[in-house]
């Protein structure tokens, strides 16, 4: 082992330990594809607008809701749509990870979110 073999290798762990969490953090941001996608019709916070409620957008922060809908049925309902409503597919719009992640973000709306991002 030469001098400059044993430095790239510490110079390699360093670096290998500053590049491990941006590697885990690259994945989809699903907060804002939410945000770009679905929260015109689904509200910011999964509270729709009344206009987009009364067209039967669900409130995803009603933990009945949550509790009532596997992921599977989530991404299923993303992926094909509800033919004859507004509520279109997005296959082929965005990919099986991002639409992961957006299941994901909308996991995370409760009432408790809803009331503290209402009154900061
Ligand atoms: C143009 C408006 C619109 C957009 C954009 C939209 N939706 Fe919807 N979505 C609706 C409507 C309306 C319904 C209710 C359909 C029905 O009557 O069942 C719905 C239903 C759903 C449901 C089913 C709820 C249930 O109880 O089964 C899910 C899940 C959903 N949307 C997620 C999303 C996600 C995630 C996005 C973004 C990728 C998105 N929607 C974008 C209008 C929209």
């Amino acid at each position: 082992m030469t001098r400059t073999g044993l430095r790239f290798r510490r110079w390699a762990a360093v670096a290998g330990l500053m590049l491990g969490p941006v590697a885990v953090a690259a994945g989809p941001d699903g907060a804002s594809l939410y945000q770009q996608k679905c929260a015109l019709c689904h509200g910011k916070n999964g509270v729709p607008p009344p206009g987009m409620a009364k067209l039967g957008a669900r409130d995803f922060t009603d933990a009945a809701w949550q509790k009532s809908k596997k992921d599977e049925e989530i991404r299923a309902t993303v992926e094909d749509g509800k033919p004859g409503t507004s509520m279109l597919g997005f296959k082929g719009k965005l990919k099986p990870a991002e639409i992961g992640a957006i299941v994901r973000h909308l996991r995370t709306f409760t009432r408790a979110g809803r009331v503290s991002s209402v009154s900061p």
